[in-house]
């Protein structure tokens, strides 16, 4: 079978037309009523967390007009009410990191945000923060901060004064995490040795000069670069001394990014939204995860900067946008896959200047707010995750074909089967393909003591693959005409029965379904 469906996908991307379209794949998926052996530990409810370039973190949190920005309080409060968990809010990255900050700057930020994008290193123009900018930590009811301070350059007085204003500021109680800079593996003078002793000179400094740090599991550590994790990992840099300083780290940091460049055409976008691509990177991690899990059971294990593609565009013939719907449900994948897999919990990216956003904060030269597309995986996997605090989650054995476009995945409440997300990766896009657009039908078995109904909630987009508009969740939309909040624009919803312990979903090409179980 798996020939077949390759055969299938090769021939819809040569020919530009689903063959076999109106010939649905039936999976058979065999679920397990109770907790199976393997599923995950509970899932933080905290776990869909956001994540802010310092340069951009002012614009996310103050509208034009200078005050609260609402559309990005709502955004957030749209995916952590579904939880009930705390929002956590990470504002770092390479801009801070080799910046500074000046108590006597007048402005909150020395450049606008829309100067610069992703960048790994900064030549010309350095980040400068004044008093003001620290204004922007208070816009955000009931969020802790991820508050990176910045570790690349070796002189530190500049850094505890940051950290002392972003502590005052901020509060105690409402910093989660104070990170000592960002993609260490990218400094002049990074080694695993020099890294971990610098880190212990710094974390003293901090303490010392701000006692409310001392005696706390606070400290953040690694944040390293995506593609560069071979090169700091978990076990030679607790072994190399950060055993010593275990009890005061609350978790180590990756940050992750799919792709680099882009992507130049559909094929090649395909690969990147496989399953298995996804899985077996993300299975790249789990030396360091279970170092932890295993020696430091205490420390979280968080991908604190994370986006679909960071640079690059795509080549001139194919230039594939890659914030569109079905990057949208990679996130999806990928956030899924991660919290099955251990991950405790990961930040999405945001940056005006960029195309890996979740939303655009507020009008600028680089056009006006809106929400993307990416964001439409939140609500979903925050859904998916519920407000027990009490849910576990296996991937789902979801049959044949083997060739990655498709997953599922189980949440267990209470230890009791309570919902299932069923994904069809294969991309669709009705501007490449003639005929209907193609599905796969999921034949779900062992239902019979979860429960006597199914509701269906659809992830959607009409225009397939490359819409970035008109998506919807459970019919929901969020837009900056509703100023992110959601609004009920269909009714999409299914509710199927089960049958003998049995029922059959249809997921589309480039759709998601989520399905609560009654
Ligand atoms: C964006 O933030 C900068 C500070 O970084 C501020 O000067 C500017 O007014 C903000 N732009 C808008 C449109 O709010
Ligand atoms: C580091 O900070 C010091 C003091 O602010 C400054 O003089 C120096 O130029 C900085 N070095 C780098 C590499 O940014
Ligand atoms: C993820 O998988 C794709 C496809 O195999 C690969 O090109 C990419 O480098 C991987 N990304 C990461 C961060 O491992």
């Amino acid at each position: 079978m798996p020939s077949f469906s390759l055969s299938r996908l090769a021939l819809t991307l040569l020919l530009g037309i689903s063959p076999f379209s109106s010939v649905a794949l039936t999976h058979n998926v065999q679920i397990s009523a109770n907790v199976p052996e393997g599923a995950s530990e509970f899932v933080d409810r905290s776990f869909t967390g956001f994540a802010f370039e310092q340069s951009s973190f002012y614009n996310y949190s103050f509208d034009a007009e200078g005050n609260p920005n609402e559309f990005s309080q709502n955004l957030v409060n749209a995916v952590l009410t579904r939880t009930g968990g705390t929002p956590l809010l990470r504002v770092g990255g390479t801009s801070g990191d080799h910046g500074r900050y000046d108590p006597s700057h007048e402005k909150a930020t020395n450049f606008p945000a829309t100067k610069y994008g992703p960048k790994t290193k900064i030549s010309g123009d350095r980040l400068v923060l004044g008093p003001s900018y620290f204004q922007a930590f208070k816009n955000w009811p009931g969020a802790k901060f991820e508050l990176m301070v910045p570790f690349y350059n070796t002189t530190f007085s500049r850094t505890i004064a940051w950290a002392q204003k972003g502590v005052e500021q901020i509060g105690i109680n409402n910093l989660y995490a104070l990170e000592l800079g960002n993609e260490p593996t990218f400094y002049p003078w990074f080694s695993i040795t020099e890294y971990v002793k610098r880190f212990k000179n710094l974390q003293g400094n901090l303490i010392d000069a701000i006692p409310a740090l001392a005696d706390k599991r606070i400290f953040q550590a690694f944040d390293t670069a995506s593609y560069a994790a071979a090169n700091l990992k978990t076990k030679p840099a607790f072994e190399d001394g950060l055993n010593a300083i275990a009890p005061s780290i609350k978790q180590v940091a990756y940050h992750y990014y799919q792709n680099q460049h882009g992507v130049a055409n559909f094929a090649t976008f395909q690969q990147y939204m496989r399953h298995t691509s996804t899985k077996s990177n993300l299975t790249n991690f789990l030396p360091n995860m279970n170092y932890l899990k295993q020696n430091h059971p205490a420390i979280g294990f968080a991908f604190t900067e994370t986006g679909y593609s960071v640079g690059g565009k795509g080549d001139k013939e194919h230039v594939i946008r890659t914030n569109n719907f079905a990057s949208a449900l990679w996130s999806l994948d990928f956030q899924l896959c991660a919290m099955s897999m251990g991950v405790s919990r990961i930040n999405w990216q945001q940056i005006v200047r960029s195309d890996l956003q979740m939303w655009k904060p507020v009008k600028t030269s680089l056009g006006a707010p809106r929400v993307t597309a990416h964001f439409y995986s939140q609500p979903f996997v925050a859904d998916f995750i519920g407000k027990s605090g009490k849910t576990r989650v296996m991937e789902l054995d979801i049959g044949m074909p083997q060739n990655g476009l498709y997953a599922g995945y189980a949440a267990y409440d209470n230890g009791k089967l309570a919902r299932v997300a069923l994904l069809n990766l294969e991309l669709w896009d009705p501007q490449r393909s003639s005929g209907d657009r193609p599905s796969a039908k999921f034949s779900l078995a062992g239902l019979k003591n979860a429960g006597s109904k199914v509701t269906v909630h659809h992830l959607n987009a009409d225009d397939g693959a490359l819409a970035q508009q008109g998506m919807t969740y459970a019919g929901l939309e969020w837009t900056w005409a509703s100023r992110g909040k959601q609004k009920k624009v269909k009714d999409d919803n299914k509710v199927l029965d089960i049958v003998a312990g049995k029922v059959n979903v249809v997921v589309k090409a480039t759709q998601a379904v989520l399905l609560e179980i009654q």
